[in-house]
């Protein structure tokens, strides 16, 4: 990094964008396989958050990587500098007072770790998107498992490339034993119970 950039404190402050808001902002890092449902339930939270007037976005793997992420590809350091580049995003998000829900694979716990010390303690919701395997290949939504058991997509996480659980997430939400609705209404309890919302 050059020695010639200085960092410019800003004259409004994260505390004042939250304090005009009235709620906080934090990250809601959705983490699962393909298929577990992380887009789904982060746009549904997305929504009940919209409809209380609060502050909200979603960060979308699929969507980013179309734009800002485009030329990455699946291979572990591809994946590691898509999620390090994610939680910059977010961080700046969050530091413009927005609640801030991403729904990216991210498979590996080291990554997501390294986007929790970004940011301030609490600020880093981890919330794991749990389905299994079969049940994830079962909806298959893209069509894309089927592609790579056929050996069309190589790095195929679940099939060819790992994905390693939280070990201590802030909420685990089972998604095929409960509905979209019931699972993003767990979410916003949490934001209530933490006082962010
Ligand atoms: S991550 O591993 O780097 O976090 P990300 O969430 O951005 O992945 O993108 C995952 C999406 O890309 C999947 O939902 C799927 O639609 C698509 N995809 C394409 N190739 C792969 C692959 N090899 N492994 C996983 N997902 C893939």
């Amino acid at each position: 990094m050059s020695n010639n950039i200085v960092w410019h404190q800003a004259t409004i402050n994260k505390e004042k964008r939250q304090g005009k808001n009235q709620h906080k902002s934090v990250i809601l890092w959705f983490t699962g396989l393909s298929g577990s449902g992380k887009s789904t339930l982060a746009n549904a939270v997305d929504h009940l958050l919209f409809e209380r007037h609060l502050n909200s976005y979603v960060l979308d793997g699929d969507n980013i990587r179309h734009g800002l992420n485009k030329g990455l590809g699946f291979s572990d350091e591809d994946r590691k500098e898509n999620i390090r580049r994610i939680g910059e995003v977010a961080k700046l998000f969050v530091d413009a007072g927005v609640i801030t829900s991403t729904a990216f694979i991210s498979p590996f716990r080291e990554d997501r770790e390294n986007v929790r010390k970004m940011v301030e303690t609490g600020e880093f919701v981890e919330i794991y998107v749990k389905c299994s395997l079969e049940k994830c290949e079962e909806r298959d939504p893209k069509g894309l498992y089927k592609k790579a058991r056929a050996g069309e997509i190589p790095e195929f996480t679940g099939i060819s490339s790992p994905y390693e659980e939280p070990v201590s997430p802030e909420l685990t939400i089972e998604t095929d034993s409960i509905s979209v609705e019931e699972a993003a209404n767990h979410v916003v309890k949490y934001l209530e119970e933490k006082g962010i919302i």
